[in-house]
């Protein structure tokens, strides 16, 4: 059958429902369903609110009700087959009659796929790829962390126009306006986790939390800090505003932490293996998928930043660039064991907006992470008291 234009206008508006979602159904994807009715009119839609709640397919069936026979559903990804936390959706949409679904990207988690083929088995039209581009970038971090085994990882910075990001006295706050500070709170509330190193709470004891968007659910704030020296007793990141995970190596020595979280409790912390100049970076982010964290916005500082891009983990970069000049201090990057052009990782500019007086820059690795080298961490043992990354 011919895709028409209620076709598209149907799946564009289920991406745009799942959107709403970003940051708030870790371990599960975001998915938004459109339903029309036999007569092609709107007669129900919804998406995936929450890990452990109705899947996007149900919602849109509930409002359908009885419209939903003989129409077509229209699902950002394949419709589930295995019953988990909520029932098989292929199941409901069967159960229902609707006679047609159209879904824009197949299930690769092995457990969920399937959906399709159980569908086309009771005789309802099944057609795969419809706005497939735009439903995966909706659905990046999840799809990233079924096929590779490890969180999705949004590198951002601030940086002025000649690439500092702080000056040369550490001074960095603020480079960039109001504006883009506000923007950065949003890419906090689409994340699962927000990670920083040592140096960086060293340098600005940031909060790393959510401000001012309603609704919003509290990503993980994650301190890479080696010896456990950093992050101390009324550090801000351990005000109790969002869950809080220290990364150690395995030595450190923690004590100080025991009673240091909000109200006296102990903060979590994970005991990592060394590599390099710090921890692993392939054991932190199997150490956070582990805990469900599917998306990290990594900001920084420039150090981990490069270690990160080293272990081929940065998958976007967001950089906001002000208009401003220092002429001396840290770049943005530090060494990512890039020694000469050849070797230089490529970007693909996906976007760039004004953002206030700012410039907000966007790009992706030409390069695949998993061509980079890129190979998940067995999994490394941790605290036993586990943060989880959003409150559910
Ligand atoms: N404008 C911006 O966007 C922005 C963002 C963040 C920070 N900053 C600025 O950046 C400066 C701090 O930068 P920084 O580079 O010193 O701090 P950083 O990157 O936040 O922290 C670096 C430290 O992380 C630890 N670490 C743990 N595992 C690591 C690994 N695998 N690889 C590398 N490091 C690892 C190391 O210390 P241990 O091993 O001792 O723990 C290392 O020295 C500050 O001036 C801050 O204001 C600016």
């Amino acid at each position: 059958m011919a895709t028409t234009t209620a076709d598209t206008d149907a799946m564009r508006r289920a991406i745009t429902l799942a959107a709403r979602a970003l940051g708030a159904t870790s371990p599960n994807p975001v998915v938004g369903c459109v339903i029309l009715d036999a007569a092609g009119e709107l007669a129900g839609e919804g998406h995936h609110q929450r890990a452990g709640g109705p899947h996007a397919e149900i919602h849109a069936l509930r409002e359908a009700g009885d419209r939903a026979a003989g129409g077509t559903a229209y699902v950002t990804l394949e419709p589930c087959n295995h019953t988990g936390r909520t029932g098989p959706c292929a199941q409901a949409l069967i159960k229902a009659g609707v006679a047609r679904v159209v879904f824009a990207v197949g299930d690769p988690n092995p457990q969920a796929t399937g959906g399709a083929d159980t569908l086309r088995a009771a005789s309802v039209r099944v057609e795969r790829g419809l706005l497939a581009e735009e439903a995966e970038a909706g659905n990046a971090a999840w799809l990233t962390s079924v096929r590779l085994g490890r969180p999705y990882v949004l590198w951002k910075y601030a940086a002025t126009l000649d690439g500092r990001i702080a000056a040369a006295d550490a001074t960095s706050r603020w480079i960039t306006s109001a504006e883009s500070r506000a923007d950065v709170h949003r890419l906090r509330a689409e994340a699962d986790a927000v990670v920083v190193g040592s140096g960086t709470v060293r340098a600005d004891d940031p909060h790393l939390a959510v401000r001012d968007i309603a609704g919003a659910v509290q990503p993980l704030r994650v301190v890479v800090d080696t010896g456990a020296t950093a992050v101390r007793p009324g550090a801000r990141v351990l005000d109790g505003a969002a869950p809080t995970l220290i990364a150690v190596a395995e030595d450190a020595d923690t004590t100080h932490l025991k009673a240091a979280g909000p109200g006296g409790e102990p903060v979590d912390v994970a005991r990592l293996p060394r590599a390099g100049r710090g921890l692993s970076v392939p054991a932190l982010l199997a150490d956070l998928h582990a805990r469900g964290v599917r998306s990290v916005l990594l900001e920084g500082g420039p150090t981990l930043a490069g270690a990160f891009v080293a272990a081929g983990a940065v998958d976007k970069v967001v950089g906001y660039l002000a208009p401003v000049l220092l002429g001396a201090g840290p770049a943005a990057l530090g060494d990512a064991g890039i020694t000469t052009l050849a070797r230089a990782l490529r970007l693909r500019m996906t976007e760039t907006v004004r953002v206030g007086p700012d410039l907000r820059v966007t790009a992706t690795p030409e390069r695949t992470t998993t061509a980079r080298g890129y190979e998940p961490a067995t999994p490394v043992s941790t605290a036993s008291a586990v943060a989880t990354p959003k409150e559910r």
